[in-house]
């Protein structure tokens, strides 16, 4: 219940609110053994009306009577003197339909849907660099059905180029275009944070899928280039997330990438590196890894992993 009423208190007051239980799901996440749970689940599915008023009675008991308690187990709530908590109630625990219940006991007059799919759910505000087929963002797209207008995906190359290289491209754009998505092309990395749309938003989430400079050979003066690309994303990017936002980049893990040090590169950027998962593309129905200097073949994407970074 802790970690639950410490998930609310930081998503209604990200700035102020001080939570470790991110680091605990962060933890579980490593292990893949169940996807994170972003919010407070009562199961109330077979309860009448009364019922679901007593389960909300007690999680709001339980959550006063955490707040006077200094020791929490492995968590520490700390809650700012005018906080007012909201609840959540969820029908069925794997519904996506929740209703919000404030601890006045109002009844809720708004009903949202939270949709989920890998790290990534339909609240946040995603930004996608460095897209190839734009098949990434489609698939959040698609899982978020009509809540992907959080979504704006872009590449760095030319409409024209992803029309004359990529099949599923068009497809893709206009999934993610008939939800409600931004797609824009012509994205530099390097200077995105100044671009004259991305500069007037700022995103939990920025993303940047197997970053590559388009050379193929391993050798010195190549690795230079991928690290200067990385940086540049990192540090625009750095820019551009809320007080609270991540930086995910997914990259492969084995051989001349290791040599990337995209740990190093993040902290010399004054980031915190919190946590490297195993990258799994079967997470992402539809995801094709492509190669991003011509041709229509996906590459190998096996082993990789994504590096989060939040700001220190
Ligand atoms: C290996 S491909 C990966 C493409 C795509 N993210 C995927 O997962 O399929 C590398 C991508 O990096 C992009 N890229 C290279 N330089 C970039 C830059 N300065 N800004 C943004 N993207 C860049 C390329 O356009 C290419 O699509």
């Amino acid at each position: 219940m802790g970690q639950i009423i410490s998930y609310l208190c930081k998503w209604r007051y990200p700035r102020t609110y001080k939570s470790n239980y991110e680091t605990i799901v962060s933890q579980q996440d490593n292990n893949e053994s169940k996807p994170p749970e972003q919010h407070c689940i009562i199961n109330i599915s077979d309860q009448n009306e009364t019922e679901k008023q007593e389960a909300v009675d007690q999680a709001e008991k339980d959550y006063h009577k955490l707040d006077d308690d200094d020791d929490h187990g492995n968590e520490q709530i700390v809650v700012e003197d005018a906080v007012q908590v909201e609840v959540v109630v969820e029908n069925n625990v794997s519904t996506t339909t929740n209703t919000t219940i404030s601890n006045s006991n109002r009844i809720p007059s708004e009903i949202s849907s939270v949709k989920r799919i890998g790290q990534y759910n339909s609240t946040q505000k995603i930004l996608l660099v460095g897209d190839g087929d734009f098949s990434f963002s489609a698939s959040l797209a698609l899982a978020f059905g009509d809540s992907a207008l959080n979504i704006t995906a872009t590449s760095f190359d030319s409409q024209e180029f992803l029309m004359n290289n990529y099949g599923k491209f068009f497809g893709n754009k206009a999934h993610l275009q008939a939800r409600g998505s931004k797609v824009l092309h012509d994205v530099n990395a390097n200077k995105m944070a100044k671009h004259p749309i991305l500069i007037n938003y700022l995103y939990d989430r920025v993303i940047f899928n197997f970053p590559h400079a388009g050379r193929f050979t391993h050798t010195d003066s190549n690795l230079q280039k991928h690290q200067k690309l990385i940086r540049g994303f990192l540090r625009n990017a750095k820019k551009m997330i809320e007080d609270d936002g991540e930086i995910h980049i997914t990259s492969k893990c084995n051989g001349f990438y290791l040599k990337w040090d995209i740990p190093k590169l993040g902290s010399d950027l004054g980031l915190h590196l919190f946590q490297e998962m195993k990258f799994k593309r079967g997470k992402y129905p539809g995801y094709n890894t492509k190669y991003g200097f011509g041709g229509d073949k996906n590459f190998d994407c096996n082993p990789s992993k994504t590096y989060m970074f939040r700001l220190l």
